[in-house]
């Protein structure tokens, strides 16, 4: 076991929704605690960079739309383990495979729409959450 840092982002669906507070329960009951927050609306050139990864594929221009079409939550989670943590708490990419309690199986609309980011790794945790956060902001 490790005290990690893990990027998150509350998607557009969700926050559409007004979603932020349960979601954020969810972070909680599961031990990750929120060192850094804000919401923001991101461009659609700022969606396409952070995304970048899946440029490639045939659903990213409808993925950057999305992300930019209403405010996010961008957000710093810390905890034992808060990467996989975390993705265990988000649940499967596509909701129709998340399993139950997971935030994707409560809360997500579709694939696309599925309510949260979580970083995959160490590395890209970091690089992610250097994209939105300064170190200052980091409050742990
Ligand atoms: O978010 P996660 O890491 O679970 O999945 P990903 O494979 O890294 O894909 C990033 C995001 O692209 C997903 O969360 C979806 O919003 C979107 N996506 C999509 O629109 N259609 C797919 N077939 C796969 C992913
Ligand atoms: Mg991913």
């Amino acid at each position: 076991m490790a005290l990690e840092r893990t990027f998150s982002i509350i998607k557009p669906d969700a926050t559409r929704r007004n979603l932020t507070g349960k979601i954020n329960a969810k972070f909680e009951e599961a031990g990750l605690r929120i060192i850094a927050q804000k919401r923001i609306h991101l461009t659609k050139a700022q969606a396409g960079e952070f995304y970048k990864v899946h440029a490639a594929r045939p659903f990213y221009d409808e993925l950057c739309e999305f992300m930019a079409s209403a405010p996010i939550v961008a957000q710093v989670l810390e905890g034992e383990d808060a990467i996989l943590k975390n993705r265990e708490v988000m649940g499967a990419t596509n909701p129709a495979d998340a399993a139950p309690g997971t935030i994707r199986a409560e809360f997500a609309e579709s694939v696309g729409e599925n309510s949260v980011h979580g970083s995959d790794a160490p590395d890209t945790a970091k690089e992610e959450i250097a994209y939105f956060f300064s170190g200052l902001e980091l409050v742990g």
